[in-house]
């Protein structure tokens, strides 16, 4: 799919701002805090419903103001343009539209323009703790299997309910053992389903992955994904569950929280059999990253039979001049690409020139759109 445009109203600092993308690498320039990231929030919206940077929709409206709009038409694969609506008000919060038909459940949207972010918070992703990539699986698994959505959804309801019947009796020293357990059987019916569902992904994901970072480093470097449940997962995933909470149970009680389950789960990244955590150099972090986003890409692309547009921020900032320039030659031969930086010295010309490249230039949440690098000078100067 492609974003052929798209209008901000009251969006972060952009009063009114419009732009038209090409199909190939877009970059959005100029100095900080003018309103770059903002932008691939918008798409984040028309994309996934949401801010990528996991920010309530109250912030979004502009200074002074309460409401939001974004509006834009994608193109999917098959060419058939859709114009998607999202608009904001405290009264009514928030409202999808697509096609002028109001969407009422986010997961009806989520998956029909995919989308990969690499933004500056995901280098938590390796480094960071098991939340991370717990969301990292979340994210990707949400945009191929509306199910999975759904289920996770689910289990997070059970979670927060059952949560709360443990603590209450950790606090008041009852329990109402009926809830408790109708809580637990959706917790394990749910979580059940999401675990499965995770460890086919990373034996999916796994060989995808190892290829993206095979194509980004020249060493022989080993790379491993390995699915580290809270349970023992290898047998029947549903009474493991059960046997794990029931192990558990006189914890939870002290603890007042649940302690087995898919929001304890992990995912171990490997290098060379050492977990990269504890071991990799930060390049080695970065090229693991960039290589998961790359299989993100490919695996959403296989499943989908929908191409996913790609939303960079940053990651210039984040990579020396050599890598930055072989992320970009790789990601920009993928798909549509968005792509954030300060620093248009970094660009390449000729590297550009191949990609279709369009530069979009920011300030105090204003838009100027350029083509070409001919105003690759033009821009820097005018930063
Ligand atoms: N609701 C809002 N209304 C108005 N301005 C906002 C709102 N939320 C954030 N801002 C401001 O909008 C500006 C643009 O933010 P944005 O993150 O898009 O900048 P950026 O160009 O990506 O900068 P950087 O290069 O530093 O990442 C910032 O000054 C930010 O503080
Ligand atoms: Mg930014």
């Amino acid at each position: 799919m492609k974003v052929r445009k798209i209008q901000l109203t009251n969006f972060r600092n952009h009063a009114d701002s419009s732009l038209e993308f090409t199909g190939g690498i877009n970059i959005i320039t100029g100095a900080n805090a003018q309103g770059k990231t903002s932008i691939l929030e918008a798409l984040s919206y028309v994309c996934l419903t949401k801010s990528f940077l996991q920010q309530s929709d109250v912030t979004v409206p502009r200074f002074g103001g309460e409401h939001f709009g974004v509006d834009a038409a994608v193109e999917t694969d098959r060419n058939i343009v859709n114009r998607v609506r999202v608009v904001y008000e405290p009264a009514t919060g928030k409202k999808y539209f697509l096609d002028s038909n109001e969407v009422k459940k986010s997961a009806d949207v989520i998956g029909l323009f995919p989308v990969v972010v690499l933004a500056p918070g995901d280098f938590a992703l390796t480094g960071g703790s098991p939340s991370e990539r717990r969301k990292f699986a979340d994210m990707v698994l949400s945009q191929v299997s509306r199910s999975y959505l759904e289920e996770l959804t689910e289990y997070r309801r059970a979670l927060k309910q059952r949560n709360k019947i443990l603590l209450d009796a950790k606090l008041n020293g009852s329990i109402d053992s009926n809830m408790l357990s109708a809580w637990t059987d959706a917790l394990v019916a749910h979580g059940t389903a999401v675990v499965s569902r995770r460890r086919r992904f990373v034996d999916e994901f796994h060989e995808t992955f190892a290829a993206s970072y095979r194509s980004l480093v020249e060493s022989g470097e080993l790379p491993a994904l390995r699915y580290e449940p809270s349970f023992d997962a290898n047998g029947d995933i549903e009474s493991e569950f059960r046997k794990a909470l029931r192990n558990l149970a006189k914890a939870e009680r002290a603890r007042g929280a649940s302690l087995a389950g898919p929001h304890r789960d992990d995912i171990g990244f490997i290098l060379n059999d050492l977990p990269i955590r504890e071991f990799a150099s930060q390049g080695q972090h970065k090229t693991f990253l960039v290589a998961l986003k790359i299989a993100e890409f490919h695996y959403i692309k296989a499943m989908l039979g929908e191409t996913p547009a790609m939303l960079l921020d940053d990651v210039m900032a984040e990579l020396d001049y050599g890598r930055a320039t072989r992320v970009i030659q790789k990601v920009s031969g993928l798909g549509q690409t968005f792509l954030t930086a300060t620093d248009m010295l970094s660009f390449d010309e000729k590297m550009l020139d191949m990609h279709d490249a369009r530069f979009h230039f920011v300030k105090e949440g204003n838009v100027v759109c350029e083509n070409g690098s001919a105003n690759l000078q033009t821009l820097s100067v005018r930063q």
